[in-house]
């Protein structure tokens, strides 16, 4: 009996202290090619939110769960949306970097605060228009008024 209680203590003081570990750790991503490593998770997930609501899209566009479990699996590179979106990460830094920001500060900032951002270009769309809408049908009378106006 008393051998139970004691493995059972033990086992709790385990888990207690594994617990802990894994709170205090950094979030510990595995596969950041183009973000940095340290980056926390609240830096982490806005830029993941400005993708999403960037190009219009869920999660699933670029990431996707276990088949087992349905648990998420975001280190995988299996879907080449995600493969896509580290080339644009880079092109978009490289635009900034070039045209926009002199200093190096730029550097790992493929994010919503610059100004070639993800949203500049896809404006909520997955692929960005390249040609504008058709003009506006024109209503009668229109033409002259543009014209009389212009003459004044
Ligand atoms: C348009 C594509 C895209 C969308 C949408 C997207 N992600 Fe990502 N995600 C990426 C890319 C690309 C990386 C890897 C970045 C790198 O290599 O530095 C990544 C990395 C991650 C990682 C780090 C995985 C690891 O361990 O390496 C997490 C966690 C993550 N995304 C969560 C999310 C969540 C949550 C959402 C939805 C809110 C989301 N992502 C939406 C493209 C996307
Ligand atoms: C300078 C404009 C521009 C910027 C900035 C840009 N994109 Fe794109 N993106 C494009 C264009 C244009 C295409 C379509 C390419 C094609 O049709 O081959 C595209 C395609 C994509 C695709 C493939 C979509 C599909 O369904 O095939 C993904 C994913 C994507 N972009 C994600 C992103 C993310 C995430 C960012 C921000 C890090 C970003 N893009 C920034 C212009 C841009």
């Amino acid at each position: 009996m008393k051998k139970t209680i004691i493995v059972t203590l033990s086992l709790v003081a385990l888990i207690i202290t594994s617990l802990a570990f894994t709170i205090s750790e950094p979030p510990g991503y595995k596969n950041l090619k183009i973000l940095p490593n340290d980056i926390s998770k609240e830096k982490l997930d806005s830029i993941m939110h400005n993708y999403t609501n960037s190009l219009n899209v869920k999660c699933t566009f670029c990431h996707v769960r276990n088949k087992e479990d349905r648990k998420w699996d975001f280190a995988s590179d299996s879907i080449a949306d995600k493969q896509i979106t580290r080339k644009m990460m880079l092109m978009a830094m490289d635009i900034n970097k070039k045209y926009f920001i002199e200093d190096e500060e730029g550097k790992h900032l493929a994010q919503a605060v610059q100004p070639v951002s993800c949203y500049t270009c896809h404006r909520g769309a997955e692929i960005p228009l390249t040609t504008p809408p058709p003009p506006p049908p024109r209503i009668e009378g229109q033409l002259q008024q543009t014209i009389t106006e212009d003459k004044k």
